[in-house]
C-alpha cells in the first residue's frame, strides 16, 4: 500500500492516507468527494452569487457560527472525556463549514468563532439541543440547494446537508455515552 494525496471538493483540504476515508475528517464531506489532487481547482469557490444566493450564505454562516461556538461550549465540560473529545471535533467540523460560506460568500470568519457560547447546562439536554440543531441545518440546507441556481452552491449545499444529517446519527450514538 502507497501512502496518497486526496483532496476534498467540498471544503478543499488535504488528507494524507492510504485509502480514502468514508467521509472527509475535515468537513465531513462524503466519499465521492475525496478526489485525486490535480482534480481540484481551488478557483472553484470564486462564484457569481444572486441576492437569494447571498442572504442563504449569511444565513449559512450564521448558522454555522451559532453550532461552532455552542459544540466548543459543550467541550469545555469536563466531567466526561468521551462526549467532550466528540463534541469539540463537531465544533472543528462545523468550523469549517463556516469558512467554506465564507469563501464562498466573499466576506471574512466571524470574530467571535472560535469563543466557546452558551450551552444548555447538561450533557443530555445538549445533545437534545443538538438534534434540533442539526435537524434544522440539515433541511435548511437541502432547502438552500434546491433553490440556488449556481451548481457550485448546490453542490455544497446537498453535500453539508447531508454531514449534518450524519451529525442526527452521530447525536443518537453519543446518547449511548451519556
Ligand atoms: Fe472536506
Ligand atoms: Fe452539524
Amino acid at each position: 500500500m502507497e501512502l496518497k494525496i486526496y483532496r476534498c471538493r467540498i471544503c478543499g483540504e488535504t488528507y494524507l492516507g492510504y485509502e480514502a476515508p468514508e467521509n472527509c475528517p475535515f468537513c465531513g464531506a462524503h466519499k465521492e468527494f475525496l478526489q485525486a489532487p490535480e482534480l481540484y481547482d481551488r478557483s472553484i469557490d470564486s462564484v457569481a452569487i444572486t441576492e437569494v444566493e447571498r442572504a442563504d450564505l449569511e444565513a449559512s454562516i450564521e448558522l454555522e457560527r451559532s453550532n461552532t461556538r455552542f459544540y466548543l461550549g459543550m467541550a469545555q465540560r469536563r466531567d466526561n472525556d468521551t462526549l467532550r473529545s466528540t463534541y469539540k471535533r463537531l465544533a472543528k467540523i462545523e468550523m469549517e463549514h463556516c469558512e467554506l460560506f465564507c469563501r464562498l460568500a466573499g466576506v471574512s470568519l466571524p470574530e467571535d468563532l472560535s469563543e466557546p457560547g452558551e450551552t444548555t447546562g447538561s450533557w443530555a439536554t445538549d445533545i437534545e439541543e443538538s438534534l434540533r440543531r442539526e435537524n434544522r441545518a440539515s433541511a435548511l440546507y437541502a432547502t438552500f440547494a434546491e433553490r440556488a441556481t449556481n451548481e457550485r452552491l448546490k453542490e455544497v449545499w446537498a453535500a453539508v446537508s447531508a454531514v449534518e444529517a450524519d451529525h442526527i446519527t452521530l447525536d443518537e450514538l453519543a446518547k449511548q455515552y451519556l
